[in-house]
């Protein structure tokens, strides 16, 4: 009898726990906030082996600021596409810049460098080319530029529509840095002057650029053009520039310093006109290199103006006047800029002319005066960075 009861309360048993296993099966299955067993359970056994421990404590040790949710999931991570955690791995988690999110990038990033170029990893690189998402330039130019793409994006005036052209003048001119890489790109100097003309855009108003590579048309006139008032010579200039030039001039005046605007506004035939004597004097060669071709002279917008120290118009004794001086300290706070500098005629296209100003606005010639760039550089980024 007692045998029967204990029989009972064994099969009792086992029909209960098994209805509880069922019942506990159903409820994770219908239950979707409960996890299910799955590679966390892999992670935990692992968690008590010896090699994780030994990999954890190296992690560990590797930053100021440990973190252990971030060494977990790198470890995870590695484990899910079966990834070796060996030295190299170790040591990409430890560089600076390190990004959880984008280690598997790192890592295939890493490989197929490897592969390609026999060189020492540099960690860093690695890094810092995947987080500004260079990784398809590199690969295209066959991981030989790294360092250079990497000094690309860290300068001030890169523009990003310009990547390609940068790295194909640089496979040409290695001799340069990135600095002046950007410069010539942006400049458009990689194309000889006066090839690849466009048409300016004139809706940038007081920022148009108009040099050897931006034309306006034969019959473009400003709409404000103002007739200079007492100077007898019916000179014109836009209304805005000259109130700008006044306001100068009668604060320079007030330090005793005094100069004239001898030649503003020039009409598209007015320049043809000079351009063609000059270089029937001159030859074209030579003419190019200090007068522009017509609908390539600033003169035509109405922003530009040559100064001289005298009613003489002596635009040659400008740079020795005390004028000059005045203006190199003081035309960008109205608005002015020295417009073809000494040392910048490969980017200009023209000769040093320290009595050529040209209006921008107050705020573009304080970029330009303070960065130390000729008005094409500030062009390119600020004005056509997008287009
Ligand atoms: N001299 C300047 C470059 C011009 O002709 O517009
Ligand atoms: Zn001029």
């Amino acid at each position: 009898m007692i045998k029967k009861k204990s029989t009972i309360i064994i099969l009792l048993t086992i029909i209960f726990l098994a209805l509880a296993y069922i019942t506990f099966e159903i409820f994770i299955n219908i239950n979707p906030n409960i996890d299910k067993p799955n590679i966390i359970q892999i992670e935990e056994k692992f968690e008590n082996t010896e090699e994780y421990k030994i990999i954890y404590n190296k992690l560990y040790q590797l930053k100021d600021e440990p973190n252990e949710e971030e060494i977990k999931k790198f470890i995870n991570t590695c484990i899910e596409n079966n990834f070796v955690i060996n030295e190299e791995l170790i040591n990409l988690y430890g560089t600076n810049n390190y990004n959880n999110d984008k280690l598997i990038s790192y890592i295939f990033y890493m490989q197929e460098k490897k592969q390609t170029i026999n060189e020492e990893i540099n960690y860093e690189n690695i890094i810092n080319i995947v987080n500004n998402n260079l990784e398809n330039y590199s690969k295209q130019y066959n991981y030989e530029f790294d360092n250079f793409l990497l000094n690309l994006i860290n300068e001030k005036f890169f523009v990003e529509k310009n990547m390609d052209k940068y790295i194909i003048y640089y496979s040409y001119n290695k001799d340069l840095d990135a600095k002046e890489i950007v410069t010539r790109i942006n400049s458009g100097i990689n194309d000889a002057f006066y090839t690849n003309v466009k048409n300016t855009d004139t809706s940038k108003g007081i920022h148009m650029i108009v040099n050897k590579y931006y034309k306006l048309d034969n019959n473009y006139i400003p709409d404000d053009l103002i007739t200079i008032p007492h100077d007898g010579y019916g000179l014109q200039i836009r209304k805005e520039v000259y109130e700008k030039f006044e306001t100068m001039l009668e604060d320079a005046k007030k330090e005793g310093i005094y100069f004239f605007i001898t030649s503003p506004y020039r009409s598209y035939n007015d320049q043809n006109y000079i351009y063609n004597s000059y270089a029937k004097t001159d030859g074209y060669e030579k003419a190019d290199t200090y007068s522009a071709r017509a609908g390539h002279s600033e003169h035509q917008t109405g922003l530009a103006v040559d100064l001289s120290p005298n009613i003489y118009m002596e635009l040659d004794t400008f740079e020795s006047s005390p004028a000059f001086g005045w203006m190199k300290e003081n035309c960008y706070k109205y608005g002015f800029i020295l417009r073809y500098p000494k040392n910048k005629e490969y980017i200009t296209g023209y000769i040093y002319e320290p009595w050529h100003y040209r209006y921008v606005g107050v705020e573009a010639a304080t970029i330009i005066h303070d960065n130390d760039i000729t008005f094409e550089e500030y062009y390119e980024y600020y004005e056509n960075n997008n287009s």
